[in-house]
Protein backbone atom coordinates (compact mmCIF):
# COMPACT_ATOMS: atom_id res chain seq x y z
CA UNK A 1 0.00 0.00 0.00
CA UNK A 2 0.75 3.44 -0.43
CA UNK A 3 2.26 5.31 2.99
CA UNK A 4 2.38 8.76 4.14
CA UNK A 5 6.32 9.36 2.56
CA UNK A 6 6.03 12.33 -0.01
CA UNK A 7 6.04 10.38 -3.38
CA UNK A 8 5.51 12.27 -7.00
CA UNK A 9 3.50 11.13 -9.09
CA UNK A 10 5.61 8.48 -10.77
CA UNK A 11 6.79 7.17 -7.96
CA UNK A 12 3.34 6.32 -7.30
CA UNK A 13 2.62 4.94 -10.22
CA UNK A 14 5.54 2.85 -9.93
CA UNK A 15 4.38 1.45 -6.40
CA UNK A 16 1.01 0.83 -8.02
CA UNK A 17 2.44 -1.35 -10.98
CA UNK A 18 4.87 -4.02 -8.45
CA UNK A 19 1.76 -4.36 -6.69
CA UNK A 20 -0.80 -4.65 -10.08
CA UNK A 21 1.85 -6.70 -11.87
CA UNK A 22 0.72 -10.22 -10.80
CA UNK A 23 -3.34 -9.35 -10.66
CA UNK A 24 -3.83 -7.14 -13.43
CA UNK A 25 -1.12 -8.54 -16.19
CA UNK A 26 -1.08 -6.55 -19.18
CA UNK A 27 -3.57 -3.86 -17.97
CA UNK A 28 -1.51 -3.11 -14.94
CA UNK A 29 0.11 -0.03 -16.50
CA UNK A 30 -3.28 0.73 -17.79
CA UNK A 31 -4.61 0.25 -14.91
CA UNK A 32 -1.94 1.92 -12.62
CA UNK A 33 -2.72 5.58 -14.42
CA UNK A 34 -6.68 5.01 -14.32
CA UNK A 35 -6.91 4.75 -10.21
CA UNK A 36 -4.14 7.79 -10.10
CA UNK A 37 -6.68 10.14 -12.46
CA UNK A 38 -9.59 8.78 -10.88
CA UNK A 39 -7.93 9.67 -7.05
CA UNK A 40 -7.31 13.39 -8.89
CA UNK A 41 -10.52 13.68 -10.08
CA UNK A 42 -9.16 13.98 -13.90
CA UNK A 43 -10.09 11.75 -16.85
CA UNK A 44 -6.38 11.75 -18.13
CA UNK A 45 -3.17 10.49 -15.89
CA UNK A 46 -1.50 12.99 -18.39
CA UNK A 47 -3.27 16.18 -16.42
CA UNK A 48 -2.56 14.79 -12.92
CA UNK A 49 -0.50 17.05 -10.63
CA UNK A 50 1.29 15.57 -7.99
CA UNK A 51 -1.03 17.57 -5.00
CA UNK A 52 -4.16 16.74 -6.79
CA UNK A 53 -3.54 12.68 -6.08
CA UNK A 54 -5.47 11.30 -3.39
CA UNK A 55 -3.48 8.38 -1.72
CA UNK A 56 -6.28 7.39 0.56
CA UNK A 57 -8.60 6.52 -1.99
CA UNK A 58 -5.85 4.79 -3.80
CA UNK A 59 -5.39 2.37 -1.24
CA UNK A 60 -8.79 1.59 -1.00
CA UNK A 61 -9.35 1.17 -4.57
CA UNK A 62 -5.91 -1.33 -4.34
CA UNK A 63 -7.48 -3.20 -1.45
CA UNK A 64 -10.26 -4.22 -3.68
CA UNK A 65 -8.45 -4.81 -6.83
CA UNK A 66 -5.87 -7.05 -4.68
CA UNK A 67 -8.68 -8.87 -3.90
CA UNK A 68 -9.76 -9.79 -7.54
CA UNK A 69 -12.51 -6.80 -8.08
CA UNK A 70 -12.28 -5.42 -11.50
CA UNK A 71 -11.63 -2.07 -11.64
CA UNK A 72 -14.38 -0.98 -13.80
CA UNK A 73 -16.19 -2.32 -10.83
CA UNK A 74 -14.79 -0.97 -7.93
CA UNK A 75 -14.73 2.93 -9.61
CA UNK A 76 -17.63 2.09 -11.34
CA UNK A 77 -16.16 3.91 -14.26
CA UNK A 78 -14.87 1.98 -17.68
CA UNK A 79 -13.16 3.85 -20.76
CA UNK A 80 -14.53 3.10 -24.29
CA UNK A 81 -13.77 4.15 -27.60
CA UNK A 82 -13.25 8.00 -26.98
CA UNK A 83 -14.96 8.53 -23.46
CA UNK A 84 -15.46 7.40 -19.86
CA UNK A 85 -18.49 5.40 -19.32
CA UNK A 86 -20.76 4.98 -16.33
CA UNK A 87 -20.73 0.63 -15.41
CA UNK A 88 -22.09 -0.51 -12.10
CA UNK A 89 -22.64 -3.84 -11.23
CA UNK A 90 -25.72 -4.56 -13.24
CA UNK A 91 -23.55 -3.65 -16.77
CA UNK A 92 -21.31 -5.53 -18.23
CA UNK A 93 -18.42 -3.29 -17.95
CA UNK A 94 -17.36 -2.02 -21.74
CA UNK A 95 -14.93 -4.13 -23.64
CA UNK A 96 -11.94 -2.53 -25.63
CA UNK A 97 -12.75 -5.73 -28.16
CA UNK A 98 -16.69 -4.41 -28.81
CA UNK A 99 -15.17 -1.23 -30.46
CA UNK A 100 -14.32 -3.11 -33.53
CA UNK A 101 -18.31 -2.42 -34.16
CA UNK A 102 -18.34 1.54 -33.57
CA UNK A 103 -15.41 1.93 -35.85
CA UNK A 104 -17.05 -0.40 -38.61
CA UNK A 105 -20.10 1.73 -38.56
CA UNK A 106 -18.61 4.77 -38.48
CA UNK A 107 -16.10 3.86 -41.41
CA UNK A 108 -19.66 2.55 -43.33
CA UNK A 109 -21.77 5.48 -42.03
CA UNK A 110 -19.24 8.00 -43.32
CA UNK A 111 -19.40 7.61 -46.71
CA UNK A 112 -22.64 8.36 -46.97
CA UNK A 113 -24.44 11.75 -45.97
CA UNK A 114 -27.74 11.47 -44.17
CA UNK A 115 -28.81 11.63 -40.54
CA UNK A 116 -28.98 7.42 -39.26
CA UNK A 117 -31.86 6.12 -36.90
CA UNK A 118 -29.57 3.26 -34.88
CA UNK A 119 -31.00 0.53 -32.53
CA UNK A 120 -28.55 -0.68 -29.96
CA UNK A 121 -30.30 -3.61 -29.12
CA UNK A 122 -29.19 -5.04 -25.66
CA UNK A 123 -27.14 -1.75 -24.86
CA UNK A 124 -26.15 -2.12 -20.84
CA UNK A 125 -24.35 1.13 -20.60
CA UNK A 126 -25.15 2.09 -24.39
CA UNK A 127 -21.28 2.43 -25.06
CA UNK A 128 -22.03 1.08 -28.84
CA UNK A 129 -25.02 3.91 -29.48
CA UNK A 130 -23.59 6.70 -27.71
CA UNK A 131 -19.94 6.35 -28.97
CA UNK A 132 -21.67 5.97 -32.31
CA UNK A 133 -24.07 8.98 -32.41
CA UNK A 134 -21.46 11.17 -30.62
CA UNK A 135 -19.33 11.06 -33.83
CA UNK A 136 -22.08 11.72 -36.38
CA UNK A 137 -23.98 14.62 -36.32
CA UNK A 138 -28.01 14.77 -36.03
CA UNK A 139 -28.32 10.61 -36.27
CA UNK A 140 -30.39 9.28 -33.63
CA UNK A 141 -30.18 6.21 -31.15
CA UNK A 142 -32.52 3.82 -29.34
CA UNK A 143 -31.49 1.82 -26.67
CA UNK A 144 -33.20 -1.71 -25.51
CA UNK A 145 -32.27 -3.84 -22.76
CA UNK A 146 -34.57 -6.07 -20.60
CA UNK A 147 -32.62 -4.89 -17.43
CA UNK A 148 -34.45 -1.75 -15.90
CA UNK A 149 -30.98 -1.35 -13.74
CA UNK A 150 -29.07 -1.48 -17.15
CA UNK A 151 -31.04 0.68 -18.90
CA UNK A 152 -30.94 3.23 -15.36
CA UNK A 153 -26.50 3.36 -16.45
CA UNK A 154 -27.34 3.72 -19.92
CA UNK A 155 -29.66 7.04 -19.18
CA UNK A 156 -26.84 8.40 -16.78
CA UNK A 157 -24.40 8.14 -19.73
CA UNK A 158 -26.87 9.78 -22.05
CA UNK A 159 -26.80 12.60 -19.62
CA UNK A 160 -23.54 12.69 -19.14
CA UNK A 161 -22.99 12.71 -22.64
CA UNK A 162 -25.72 15.59 -23.49
CA UNK A 163 -27.12 12.90 -25.85
CA UNK A 164 -30.96 12.91 -24.02
CA UNK A 165 -32.15 14.64 -27.50
CA UNK A 166 -31.21 11.96 -29.70
CA UNK A 167 -31.62 9.04 -28.24
CA UNK A 168 -35.21 6.99 -26.35
CA UNK A 169 -34.72 4.43 -23.80
CA UNK A 170 -37.24 1.13 -24.29
CA UNK A 171 -37.74 -1.63 -21.40
CA UNK A 172 -38.03 -4.31 -23.35
CA UNK A 173 -37.10 -7.64 -23.87
CA UNK A 174 -35.50 -7.98 -27.30
CA UNK A 175 -38.55 -6.42 -28.97
CA UNK A 176 -41.33 -7.38 -27.24
CA UNK A 177 -42.38 -3.99 -26.09
CA UNK A 178 -40.53 -1.82 -28.83
CA UNK A 179 -42.96 -0.36 -31.31
CA UNK A 180 -42.69 -1.81 -34.63
CA UNK A 181 -43.28 1.22 -36.42
CA UNK A 182 -40.22 2.64 -35.13
CA UNK A 183 -38.09 -0.65 -36.35
CA UNK A 184 -39.32 0.55 -39.85
CA UNK A 185 -37.40 3.87 -39.55
CA UNK A 186 -33.91 2.36 -37.91
CA UNK A 187 -30.93 2.03 -40.55
CA UNK A 188 -29.03 0.28 -38.71
CA UNK A 189 -29.00 -2.14 -35.56
CA UNK A 190 -25.69 -2.79 -33.46
CA UNK A 191 -25.70 -5.80 -31.27
CA UNK A 192 -23.50 -7.17 -28.90
CA UNK A 193 -25.82 -9.65 -27.36
CA UNK A 194 -25.21 -12.06 -24.31
CA UNK A 195 -23.16 -15.38 -26.37
CA UNK A 196 -21.52 -17.57 -23.27
CA UNK A 197 -22.60 -21.05 -24.21
CA UNK A 198 -24.37 -21.75 -20.72
CA UNK A 199 -21.38 -24.93 -19.99
CA UNK A 200 -18.96 -22.37 -20.40
CA UNK A 201 -20.39 -19.61 -18.15
CA UNK A 202 -19.13 -21.03 -14.61
CA UNK A 203 -15.67 -21.75 -16.37
CA UNK A 204 -15.25 -17.97 -16.93
CA UNK A 205 -12.30 -16.32 -15.20
CA UNK A 206 -13.55 -14.31 -11.45
CA UNK A 207 -13.24 -11.32 -13.18
CA UNK A 208 -15.38 -12.01 -15.69
CA UNK A 209 -18.42 -13.40 -13.46
CA UNK A 210 -18.49 -10.17 -11.82
CA UNK A 211 -20.40 -9.24 -14.75
CA UNK A 212 -24.22 -10.11 -14.20
CA UNK A 213 -24.69 -13.24 -15.92
CA UNK A 214 -28.04 -11.90 -17.73
CA UNK A 215 -25.17 -10.13 -19.64
CA UNK A 216 -23.37 -13.41 -20.42
CA UNK A 217 -25.63 -16.65 -20.57
CA UNK A 218 -26.31 -17.48 -24.25
CA UNK A 219 -28.13 -20.46 -24.06
CA UNK A 220 -26.99 -23.99 -24.47
CA UNK A 221 -24.75 -22.76 -27.57
CA UNK A 222 -24.20 -19.30 -26.90
CA UNK A 223 -26.37 -18.21 -29.98
CA UNK A 224 -30.03 -18.21 -28.77
CA UNK A 225 -29.84 -14.37 -28.94
CA UNK A 226 -29.01 -14.31 -32.20
CA UNK A 227 -31.74 -16.58 -33.53
CA UNK A 228 -34.46 -14.92 -31.40
CA UNK A 229 -33.42 -11.44 -33.21
CA UNK A 230 -33.00 -12.77 -36.66
CA UNK A 231 -36.08 -14.37 -36.86
CA UNK A 232 -38.02 -11.81 -35.26
CA UNK A 233 -36.61 -9.24 -38.12
CA UNK A 234 -36.83 -11.83 -40.77
CA UNK A 235 -40.76 -12.31 -40.08
CA UNK A 236 -40.89 -8.18 -40.00
CA UNK A 237 -38.94 -7.64 -42.96
CA UNK A 238 -36.56 -5.67 -41.61
CA UNK A 239 -34.92 -3.73 -44.39
CA UNK A 240 -32.02 -2.22 -42.50
CA UNK A 241 -28.35 -3.34 -41.47
CA UNK A 242 -27.13 -5.48 -38.55
CA UNK A 243 -24.07 -5.68 -36.91
CA UNK A 244 -23.39 -8.02 -34.52
CA UNK A 245 -20.63 -8.68 -31.71
CA UNK A 246 -19.43 -12.36 -32.32
CA UNK A 247 -16.81 -14.33 -30.43
CA UNK A 248 -14.66 -17.41 -31.61
CA UNK A 249 -16.68 -19.64 -29.34
CA UNK A 250 -19.76 -19.27 -31.35
CA UNK A 251 -18.68 -18.84 -34.49
CA UNK A 252 -18.98 -22.50 -36.43
CA UNK A 253 -22.35 -22.70 -34.73
CA UNK A 254 -23.73 -18.84 -36.10
CA UNK A 255 -22.31 -19.96 -39.49
CA UNK A 256 -24.22 -22.86 -39.63
CA UNK A 257 -27.54 -21.73 -38.52
CA UNK A 258 -26.77 -18.41 -41.14
CA UNK A 259 -26.34 -21.13 -44.20
CA UNK A 260 -29.35 -23.12 -43.16
CA UNK A 261 -31.12 -19.41 -43.17
CA UNK A 262 -30.21 -18.24 -46.64
CA UNK A 263 -28.47 -15.28 -44.88
CA UNK A 264 -25.75 -13.72 -46.70
CA UNK A 265 -22.76 -12.32 -44.11
CA UNK A 266 -21.77 -8.91 -45.63
CA UNK A 267 -18.66 -9.31 -44.04
CA UNK A 268 -16.69 -10.24 -40.52
CA UNK A 269 -13.87 -8.25 -39.16
CA UNK A 270 -11.47 -9.69 -36.40
CA UNK A 271 -10.47 -7.36 -32.64
CA UNK A 272 -7.22 -6.34 -32.23
CA UNK A 273 -6.20 -10.19 -31.52
CA UNK A 274 -7.38 -10.84 -34.37
CA UNK A 275 -10.34 -12.78 -33.28
CA UNK A 276 -13.82 -12.99 -35.17
CA UNK A 277 -15.20 -10.18 -33.81
CA UNK A 278 -18.31 -8.62 -35.98
CA UNK A 279 -20.57 -9.46 -38.78
CA UNK A 280 -22.36 -7.66 -40.86
CA UNK A 281 -25.09 -9.57 -42.27
CA UNK A 282 -28.03 -9.17 -44.78
CA UNK A 283 -31.41 -10.32 -44.06
CA UNK A 284 -33.41 -12.59 -47.04
CA UNK A 285 -35.85 -10.22 -47.35
CA UNK A 286 -33.35 -7.28 -48.41
CA UNK A 287 -32.03 -9.23 -51.56
C1 LIG B 1 -23.12 -8.50 -23.64
S1 LIG B 1 -24.07 -7.27 -22.81
C2 LIG B 1 -23.77 -5.94 -23.92
C3 LIG B 1 -23.81 -4.58 -23.30
C4 LIG B 1 -23.32 -3.44 -24.21
N1 LIG B 1 -24.06 -3.37 -25.44
C5 LIG B 1 -21.85 -3.60 -24.52
O1 LIG B 1 -21.51 -3.93 -25.67
O2 LIG B 1 -21.02 -3.39 -23.62
C6 LIG B 1 -25.69 -7.81 -23.16
C7 LIG B 1 -26.84 -6.97 -22.63
O3 LIG B 1 -28.06 -7.60 -23.05
C8 LIG B 1 -29.04 -7.41 -22.06
N2 LIG B 1 -30.07 -8.44 -22.27
C9 LIG B 1 -30.07 -9.74 -21.87
N3 LIG B 1 -31.20 -10.35 -22.26
C10 LIG B 1 -31.94 -9.43 -22.94
C11 LIG B 1 -33.21 -9.45 -23.58
N4 LIG B 1 -33.94 -10.58 -23.62
N5 LIG B 1 -33.67 -8.33 -24.15
C12 LIG B 1 -32.93 -7.18 -24.11
N6 LIG B 1 -31.72 -7.09 -23.51
C13 LIG B 1 -31.22 -8.20 -22.94
C14 LIG B 1 -28.27 -7.53 -20.75
O4 LIG B 1 -28.98 -6.92 -19.70
C15 LIG B 1 -26.96 -6.83 -21.12
O5 LIG B 1 -27.03 -5.46 -20.78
Amino acid sequence: MLNNDHLNKSEIKKRLLEKLNTISGNQADQESQIMISYSAKKENYIDVKDSEIDKDLINKILKERIKGKPLAKIINEKGFWKNIFYSDDYTLDPRADSEILVEQILNDCFKIKKKFNFLDLCCGTGCLGISIIDELENSFCDFIDISKKALNACKKNIIKFEKQKNSKLFHSDLFENYPINRLKNIDIIVCNPPYIPTSNYLNLNNETLYDPRISLDGGELGIDYYIKIIDHLINVKFKGSLYFEIDPIITENMYKYLLVKGIKIDYKKVDYLSLDRLIKITLPNNN
